[in-house]
């Protein structure tokens, strides 16, 4: 029997607010995808998509991806359940695979959720430092909780009068956070260090959060120095540097962006590609820190605690994730590097024979066609340069053809190790259609 998507949307939004479990899965038009494998997603009618949202992300070996499945199965087989009591060689395992794996980490601990990461990784940096105050990037996301949800994708009308080397007017995206949250946290532009000078110099803030490439709104990089600059106004001003890797984390390298980098940082959370899909979400760092969480001195220890912390599914699910990134780095990366390089110059040619001005970035397996004629520095270049509606109607038309890339402007691209060269190359081609659609139209629109 085939599925009526509206229907059942109806009848969800009846006693799920909105119809959807998180806000940010709302879609334009309504979807109602029932099956994935590999690279590919299957909507409710059976019609095959290839996929490039990977659900945020996470989906860096592809859905369905045997090894990994097959490893929680094995997990629950053999008995492993969330004991609730001492600690499992499971949890043993999975923190040292990310010590041996990631340069900056010497002590983890496992969360659920990227979110609960980049909660516990400021307020370790408050009890470390004694400060209140928060510093994040106007255009950044690292997570749903108050000291974050600040300044994501602000419109540019809100942004008037904004001054680069000063921090941005703060604006909460979410009803219900306390009134005076805002004196806690201050939001500055990425790039631009003269506002992480004025900001860090005031000798306030804890901690400066910030994914260290702006993956939420594409793939917005940091200028050449950028993030050095960062560690070293940090180490001058007592300030913890976060790198919040959930999305560049484990999909640029395996030791995350920070590796390719070079830039140390103190705290690092990570989420999505860490474990293929299930939910798990790690915060990890130098030792001196960390040790805050079971230091003897009760006035300075910091709570960590959850019921559902080192859940042996998620854990099973990432060990036999790193065991393979492990395994096949060299050629995996590489691989999937040059796909997706064919995937954006692919993408460049199309819309250079449609006439239509686009900046294709990339990192590794990650890209976004921007309707710009730059990459950008900040959210702030891109509210004012990208063409949004364009983006959009890109999307919708790609979706038609039967490739999926999130309905939302500047949601990244990710390729992942299920993709093939044909799955490239049909996407290509469907871009080429879907340009000179977008040429026709803007044509007809100006005419
Ligand atoms: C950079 C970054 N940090 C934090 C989060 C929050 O992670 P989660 O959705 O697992 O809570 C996300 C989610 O998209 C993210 O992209």
């Amino acid at each position: 029997m085939s599925l009526d998507a509206d229907a059942i949307f109806a009848r969800n939004a009846k006693v799920i607010p909105g119809g959807v479990v998180s806000i940010n899965r709302a879609t334009d038009p309504r979807r109602l995808f029932t099956r994935a494998q590999g690279a590919y997603l299957y909507d409710h009618s059976g019609r095959r998509f290839i996929d490039y949202h990977a659900a945020f992300s996470p989906y860096f070996l592809g859905h369905g991806r045997s090894e990994i499945d097959e490893a929680v199965i094995a997990a629950i087989r053999s008995g492993q359940s969330l004991m609730g009591a001492g600690t499992t060689t499971w949890e043993g395992e999975l923190a040292e695979l990310l010590v041996d794996s990631v340069p900056s980490l010497e002590q983890v601990e496992l969360t659920n959720s990227g979110s609960e990461a980049t909660y516990f990784a400021l307020r370790i940096a408050r009890a470390a430092t004694g400060r209140d105050r928060v510093c994040v990037m106007q255009g950044g996301y690292n997570g749903w909780h108050n000291d974050v949800a600040f300044n994501l994708m602000d419109p540019l009308a809100a942004m008037e009068g904004h001054q680069p080397g000063t921090p941005h007017r703060l604006r909460p995206f979410s009803a219900g956070m306390p009134s005076n949250q805002k004196d806690n946290v201050v939001a500055i532009e990425y790039n631009d260090l003269a506002a992480a000078e004025a900001v860090l110099g005031t000798g306030t803030v804890a901690a400066i959060i910030l994914e260290p490439i702006l993956q939420n709104i594409g793939i917005v990089k940091p200028q050449p120095g950028y993030l050095q600059r960062l560690r070293e106004i940090c180490d001058r001003t007592g300030t913890l540097l976060i790198f919040d890797e959930v999305k560049t984390g484990f999909r640029h390298a395996l030791g995350g962006y920070q590796s390719v980098c070079g830039v140390m940082p103190d705290l690092s959370t990570f989420g999505k590609a860490v474990a293929n899909g299930y939910p798990l979400g790690v915060l990890g760092g130098k030792a001196r820190y960390m040790g805050l969480f079971a230091t003897s001195d009760p006035a300075k220890r910091v709570l960590m605690a959850g019921t559902y912390n080192g859940h042996p599914v998620p854990v099973a699910a990432a060990i036999a994730c790193l065991k393979l990134l492990r395994a096949e780095q060299a050629t995996l990366y590489p691989r999937l590097e040059a796909l997706t390089a064919r995937l954006a110059a692919g993408t460049r040619a199309a819309f250079a024979e449609a006439g239509i001005t686009v900046t294709v970035v990339q990192q590794a397996s990650a890209y976004v066609t921007y309707f710009m004629d730059h990459a950008p520095l900040s959210w702030t270049d891109i509210a004012r340069h990208h063409d949004m509606a364009l983006d959009k109607r890109f999307r919708n038309l790609l979706a038609d053809e039967g490739i999926f890339h999130f309905p939302l402007p500047t949601k990244q691209g990710s390729v992942s190790a299920a993709h093939s060269e044909a799955d490239i190359d049909e996407t290509i081609a469907a871009t080429r259609r879907v340009a000179a659609r977008l040429a026709a139209t803007n044509l007809a629109a100006k005419g």
